[in-house]
């Protein structure tokens, strides 16, 4: 089925093939989320992970998807990504598994599909799956570059393109429709960490992907935002070393847990309002960040020379420093 092409209408869409008040095994049904579907992508370890569970534990029915690979995103391995539905499940709320390698756009295709057969609807997409291949741009190979750029570019625009033909088939058959896209920037991608330009250049596109989405979707009450989050998991444990192990007391900033509460709130009825925003994460801080801006200009009736810029250099940067900017928004 064409995604969107034979959905029922929200709300009483999920009730039409799993009804929540006979399938969650006594939860009680007080969560922000209850009766809406969402697919979490890359939810079998780390931050996706705590994502599922959070928006299964407000009562979001959810699809977790993993492929289980290495870090590197080499291997295959289904048994995260049960456990995450086993867990939620456990919990009374309802899951399932989805497999698929959402960097390929059958498998984006099958994943959204897989939702809206599975549960009637599809409300929340999380685009969160993702790979490291670190090196220096000089010693980046071929396959370095495009496999980093796949998974998370490709990764992030082939479940948000399906799941927007969904969106915009439903409204345009006329019934009322919202959705969430919410996507995983990185501060590598918004202020270019060093040794990761595959990484960095992905996670950049993602920040601007999500602006295109956010203004193409939003006739459809679909929003779309992105988080960079800061967190430990198997992907920064070599980075950030010492710093971010676990504490045996006191609040656990880098517990990749909070970064889930953000996604929680931005997936919610109440952040229908929030789109096309980026937003930093790290424990209990989160910081909105702004886009593009000038910060220096220039202005005459017709083309400088590049002679004339010589001379107009120092009024250009009059209040910025023309060197490399600092990889840090302090
Ligand atoms: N941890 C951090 O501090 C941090 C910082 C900035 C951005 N991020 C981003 O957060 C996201 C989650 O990272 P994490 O730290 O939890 O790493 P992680 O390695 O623990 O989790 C990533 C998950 O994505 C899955 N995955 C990889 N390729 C996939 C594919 N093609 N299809 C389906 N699943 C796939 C992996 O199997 C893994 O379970 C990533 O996009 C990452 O770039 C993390």
């Amino acid at each position: 089925m064409l995604p969107g092409t034979a959905a029922p209408p929200a709300g009483t869409a999920g009730a039409a093939v799993h009804d929540s008040t006979d399938t969650t095994q006594g939860r009680e049904q007080m969560g922000l989320l209850d009766g809406k579907v969402a697919i979490v992508t890359g939810a079998g370890r780390g931050i996706g992970r705590e994502e599922a569970l959070l928006l299964g534990s407000e009562g979001a029915k959810v699809l977790v998807n993993d492929v289980g690979g290495s870090v590197a995103g080499s291997g295959e391995d289904r048994t995260p990504a049960q456990e995450v539905v086993d867990t939620i499940r456990a919990a009374g709320g309802e899951a399932e598994v989805n497999s698929d390698d959402i960097s390929s756009w059958s498998g984006a295709e099958r994943l959204v599909n897989q939702a809206v057969e599975t549960y009637g609807t599809l409300d929340i997409l999380v685009n969160n799956a993702g790979i490291l291949r670190d090196k220096m741009s000089f010693s980046m190979d071929e396959s370095e570059w495009d496999d980093v750029i796949r998974v998370h570019l490709k990764g992030h625009f082939g479940p948000s393109h399906f799941a927007g033909i969904y969106w915009r088939n439903r409204s345009k058959s006329g019934e009322p429709t919202s959705g969430r896209i919410i996507n995983t920037s990185s501060e590598s991608g918004l202020f270019g960490n060093i040794g990761q330009a595959n990484y960095a250049a992905a996670k950049a596109g993602i920040a601007s992907l999500t602006l295109v989405l956010a203004r193409e979707l939003q006739r459809y009450g679909v929003t779309a935002n992105a988080i960079a989050p800061r967190a430990r998991t198997r992907m920064t444990e070599n980075l950030f070393g010492e710093a971010a192990a676990k504490k045996d007391e006191g609040f656990d900033a880098w517990d990749p847990k909070n970064i889930a509460q953000l996604v929680g709130f931005l997936a919610t009825d109440a952040a229908a309002d929030v789109s096309g925003q980026v937003f930093v994460v790290f424990g209990g801080d989160i910081w909105l960040m702004g886009g593009f801006h000038p910060v220096g200009e220039v202005h005459r009736d017709h083309a400088w020379t590049p002679a004339e810029l010589v001379e107009a250099k120092d009024e250009l940067f009059k209040s910025a420093s023309p060197g490399v900017p600092p990889f840090s928004f302090f």
